[in-house]
């Protein structure tokens, strides 16, 4: 039986899909359930920031609860975006490019952001909610003024709306082959993620512990860590914080 063979629940307008697929999570729900929203209220992005999450938009989250150790579970998370990529092409004929660890854009521009968080089960076992936000059918005047040069949609970049359920569905069967195959510890999966990463090669600004420095890109580690090598030649593979392409 398929991973996501279960009926997609659809909710017009949510708080957060995040919020309330840990919530579910937390009283059993299964492996695979999927929570689709057309719009959040309170939609969180990574580092503690808030999603802007208007309608038109694909807000959705995924629970995966795989039999690994917790350490492994923040690798979930590249792969998402590796699956976002893939149904992006299959369903709209976009290319989108990943920055690491987890932003999909075009020509520079945010067109999806990934958080996944992890849930802790009354057993002590870990789950991992992986949400997922993409600027499907909006425009720029959906978004504040602040945001509107950084930000771009499928819509702008295809010039027609997709259908939201077709594009979920895209995901979730990207993911089921990826996550089959991140089980398994294939090694393809990191290649495909290093071939769409924008970061390598380019000079980053490395974020960290309230400073700043600079760095080039060179490779994606098998734990999907960003390896860079500072100024001088020291290089140190990058597992948090954040990179800022220059
Ligand atoms: C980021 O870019 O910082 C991550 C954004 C993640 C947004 C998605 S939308 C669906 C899910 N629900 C949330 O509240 N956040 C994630």
């Amino acid at each position: 039986m398929r991973l996501f063979d279960g009926p997609m629940t659809v909710l017009a307008c949510t708080d957060s899909t995040n919020t309330r697929l840990k919530e579910l999570a937390r009283k059993g729900a299964p492996h695979g359930t999927v929570l689709l929203a057309l719009r959040q209220t309170q939609g969180r992005g990574r580092m503690g920031r808030s999603f802007i999450s208007p309608e038109k938009g694909l807000y959705m989250s995924v629970l995966l609860r795989p039999e690994c150790s917790p350490e492994k579970l923040p690798t979930l998370t590249p792969c998402a975006a590796l699956a976002v990529c893939r149904a992006l092409e299959r369903t709209c004929g976009v290319k989108a490019e990943i920055k690491w660890p987890n932003d999909l854009l075009i020509g520079g521009k945010k067109l999806c952001g990934i958080l996944t968080e992890g849930v802790a089960d009354t057993d002590g076992s870990l789950a991992a909610v992986i949400g997922i936000g993409i600027n499907l059918n909006t425009t720029a005047e959906n978004f504040p003024e602040d945001l509107r040069s950084s930000v771009c949609s499928v819509l702008e970049v295809t010039g027609r709306e997709t259908d939201v359920q077709s594009l979920a569905e895209a995901v979730t069967d990207a993911l089921e082959d990826i996550y089959e195959r991140w089980c398994a510890g294939d090694c393809t999966v990191r290649d495909e993620y290093r071939k769409l990463c924008v970061t390598l090669g380019k000079d980053v600004l490395v974020l960290r512990d309230g400073g700043a420095k600079y760095a080039g890109a060179l490779d994606i580690g098998e734990d999907f860590s960003l390896l860079v090598e500072y100024p001088g030649g020291s290089r140190e593979n990058i597992s948090f914080g954040e990179v800022s392409i220059r």
